[in-house]
């Protein structure tokens, strides 16, 4: 390829204006004056470049080339990529030149091929955790400490090394608090700069009334072990996920069709409470890039309630009646546990029953979703400081949720929606069942983990 010289259109040039000069052509002094002060102070364009002399921001001159975007020479350690919170993260860091150490269980599904092939993103394959015993396929999502269960050092060493930056959404699979441990040392040895760690609370250190969720109270267990061991970080906990909804017969979001083609959501929070909201997926990574931009100088020790909407049941409802275009009712009731789930997360659902009671009549007497009252104050001005650009409930019940849905074997959204019943409906009935589905895997049927939708896998218990 021949380079030819950029033709420069003197006649368009533009010309600073000058105190001694009266605007005549910019001299290469006050040129170089004019553009440092230029109100463009990021740029793209380099500053050798031999356009710093003329304008870039006026329409009448020429527009050069751009070179390509440079990286910002950084990576970031994530585990769990395939989850929604590490792969909104790694979506948009890598977007925009970050590179990425991700851990991976293994490459299968939609997520794990979005990673592994993207070019800047280095797969570590594995488990967080190893079984002691060959062949035990054992549930290893209980809240109690399991000594049949180790954490793997090994993989957790190879992903840190070379990162600056971390991003660690730990899960209840494998003795959560020991692999929250592990990570964080390893990264406080090889000097990661900033680590995010998406925690959750725990409600009993808030108020000794209060009962603790057992898989929250583990990562506010992790969180103090960060603080404790001194390492530059901040702590984001999230609200609830937009698609935490299906109608799936899930446990606490099923928005459940109705024989009329309208959707019921019942659960145990108080109508008129507020909840913090959030979509994942959409909004968890430009708020956690924006967090590792501003650095650990702004964000050092803090909690950010990562909620760009804050509603009650009532007005959820509201929302996803407007994007779904259909009646939606709230119900304050008990949680059903219509299939099995795993022992962590039952746990859990008895627990946040306790905590959210069904029969609270008075929504002041509702504890703040995240434990933390002026954290829940923080909602949502705190995640939109963070990020302008949220997907709200109502978009995400518009746009998303139908085709959620249909991945999910659904046919709701294809019928006429004239109030009657929906003949042909493919409706939470023929969900496939425990263990009868034909690509049921011995892991899944083996961990409990029965309840698959075609699309969602089973890790989408985890509110
Ligand atoms: N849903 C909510 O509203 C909400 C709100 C606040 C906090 N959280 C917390 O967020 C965490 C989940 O993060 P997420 O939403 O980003 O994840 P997610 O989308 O629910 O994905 C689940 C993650 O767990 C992994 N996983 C699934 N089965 C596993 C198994 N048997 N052993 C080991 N790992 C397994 C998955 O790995 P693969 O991709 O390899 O399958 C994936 O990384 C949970 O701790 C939950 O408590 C959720």
């Amino acid at each position: 390829m021949t380079t030819e010289p950029i033709p420069i259109r003197t006649d368009l040039v533009f010309r600073p204006p000058s105190e001694h000069n009266n605007g005549a052509a910019a001299s290469p002094k006050n040129a170089a004056v004019y553009s440092s002060r230029h109100k463009h102070t990021r740029s793209s364009y380099s500053d050798s470049s031999p356009l710093t002399a003329v304008s870039r921001n006026n329409s009448l001159s020429f527009r050069p080339l751009k070179r390509s975007m440079p990286s910002p020479d950084k990576t970031i350690a994530v585990i769990n990529a395939g989850g929604r919170q590490a792969a909104s993260l790694i979506r948009i860091a890598t977007a925009v030149g970050y590179k990425v150490r991700a851990q991976l269980r293994n490459l299968v599904g939609v997520i794990a091929t979005e990673v592994s092939s993207n070019p800047n993103v280095e797969v570590f394959v594995g488990d967080l955790y190893l079984r002691k015993k060959p062949n035990d396929n054992q549930d290893v999502s209980a809240n109690t400490h399991n000594p049949d269960i180790l954490v793997n050092h090994e993989l957790i060493s190879q992903l840190f090394s070379g990162a600056q930056l971390a991003f660690i959404n730990t899960t209840f699979y494998g003795n959560e608090i020991q692999i929250g441990e592990a990570v964080a040392d390893v990264a406080k040895r090889v000097g990661v700069q900033h680590f995010v760690y998406s925690s959750m609370p725990d409600h009993a250190a808030y108020n000794p009334e209060w009962a603790s969720l057992p898989l929250w109270a583990a990562k506010h267990k992790v969180e103090d072990y960060i603080r404790n061991i001194g390492l530059p970080a901040t702590f984001v906990y999230t609200g609830i996920y937009n698609n935490n909804f299906t109608s799936l017969l899930y446990p606490l979001f099923c928005m459940e069709l109705q024989p009329d083609g309208s959707f019921e959501w019942r659960a145990p929070f108080h109508p008129d409470a507020k909840l913090p909201w959030l979509d994942a997926e959409h909004d968890v990574g430009p708020a956690i890039l924006q967090l590792f931009k501003e650095g650990p100088k702004k964000w050092n020790g803090k909690r950010i309630a990562l909620a760009y909407e804050y509603l009650t049941p009532l007005e959820a409802c509201k929302a996803f009646e407007r994007g779904v275009g259909r009646p939606v009712r709230y119900e304050q009731g008990p949680i059903e546990v219509r299939v099995k789930v795993p022992e962590g997360y039952r746990e859990q659902l008895e627990a946040l029953e306790k905590l959210f009671s069904p029969t609270n009549r008075d929504p002041r007497k509702q504890p703040p979703y995240f434990g933390d009252q002026t954290l829940e104050d923080s909602c949502p001005e705190g995640a939109l400081a963070l990020w302008e650009g949220p997907r709200g409930l109502e978009e995400y019940a518009r746009e998303i949720f139908p085709l959620e849905e249909e991945a999910n074997g659904m046919t709701w959204m294809f019928d006429d929606g004239e109030g009657v019943p929906y003949e042909g409906a493919t409706g939470p009935s023929t969900i496939p069942e425990a263990g009868n589905g034909e690509d049921d895997d011995d892991e899944s049927v083996d961990e409990g983990l029965v309840m698959r939708g075609l699309k969602r896998d089973e890790e989408e218990w985890l509110a």
